[in-house]
């Protein structure tokens, strides 16, 4: 199977690209620059262009059979109207030109997975998420909202189009995580503001691996919220993160309103959540390698 990827040189896009070049595929990732340092992969092509530009690189998607679709700028930044307008153009106009690519192919490809984030729900205290609830009001909800709406426009052409809705991915090299352990190894681990907020998590390994169900599943379509079927309270990842790292954590949580002066709005990601459910995911029988925090983190810190 060919795949192309927007966004596959990134955290998520790398190890993605690995867990599909393991079962036989072959991928192209359009990236804006192909970096001197980029390994040559078997199985694994670069190809230069702006996914937010209408470019050459719209001919290319013609010759695949999957779009998955990832790129964006990331949202850990001090958030500015410039910044926010970064943020949101790097994944609408991404999103909106993989659409047009598609719509004008006559060939494959025949399905877009585009991704989401669970942010789309907006902060919702300790209600229960599942895909058929209602989306958010603030900036990162109606981002993902655009988003989806976007890559839903490839299905007019008879494309299937997936939504996946991540949460918030825990894996080896990067992400989160990568911010967190150090600061926890040096005991410097410490919960943010209540601690009550929930965390809707999953490992790297069981993403790949919803990626290749999905695609073995040509009935299933739309939104896929892409968590592990055990979200946390932001105390409980503290104190979870501290045991598997057997280092203490007995700092008092970071106060709001410090989080709030270091980083302005950014902040509000930190100090609210949602609680997901992956509904159709457990639906599907779809079977989780690693359903619990504590096991996550142990495969992926021990
Ligand atoms: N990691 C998570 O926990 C998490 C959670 C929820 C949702 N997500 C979403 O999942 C996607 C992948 O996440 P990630 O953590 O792998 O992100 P990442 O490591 O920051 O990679 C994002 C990729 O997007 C491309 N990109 C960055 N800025 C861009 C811009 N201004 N215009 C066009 N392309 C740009 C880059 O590709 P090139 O430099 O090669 O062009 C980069 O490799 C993102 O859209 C993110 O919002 C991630």
């Amino acid at each position: 199977m060919r795949f192309f990827i927007t966004g596959g040189s990134g955290f998520v896009g790398s190890s993605l690209t690995a867990g599909l070049v393991a079962m036989g595929g072959t991928v192209t990732i359009l990236t804006r620059r192909i970096k001197a340092d980029a390994a040559a992969q078997e199985g694994v092509r670069y190809l230069e262009g702006d996914p937010t530009q209408e470019g050459p690189w719209q001919d290319a998607v013609a010759d695949h059979d999957v779009v998955i679709n990832m790129a964006g700028e990331t949202i850990f930044q001090r958030w500015s109207r410039e910044s926010k307008r970064r943020v949101y153009d790097s994944r609408i106009l991404t999103t909106r030109n993989l659409s047009k690519a598609l719509n004008r192919a006559s060939g494959p490809p025949r399905t877009l997975i585009s991704t989401s984030a669970v942010g789309y729900y907006g902060f919702r205290g300790s209600e229960t998420l599942d895909e058929s609830s209602p989306a958010g009001e603030d900036f990162l909800a109606r981002l993902a909202r655009d988003w989806e709406a976007e890559a839903l426009r490839a299905a007019a052409g008879g494309v299937r189009v997936v939504i996946c809705r991540f949460g918030i991915v825990f894996g080896r090299r990067g992400g989160a995580l990568g911010e967190m352990v150090p600061m926890f190894r040096r005991g410097l681990g410490s919960s943010l503001g209540s601690g009550q907020q929930w965390i809707s998590w999953i490992h790297e390994k069981d993403l790949v691996g919803i990626y290749l169900h999905l695609l073995g599943r040509s009935d299933i379509s739309g939104a896929v919220n892409c968590t592990a079927p055990n979200p946390v309270t932001n105390r409980e990842l503290t104190e979870t993160l501290a045991t598997v790292l057997d280092k203490p954590a007995f700092l008092p949580a970071v106060p709001a309103f410090v989080l709030k002066w270091k980083m302005g709005e950014m902040a509000s990601i930190l100090l609210n959540g949602q609680k997901v459910c992956p509904m159709k995911l457990l639906d599907m029988g779809y079977r989780f390698q690693h359903p619990t925090l504590e096991d996550a983190l142990t495969n992926l810190l021990a």
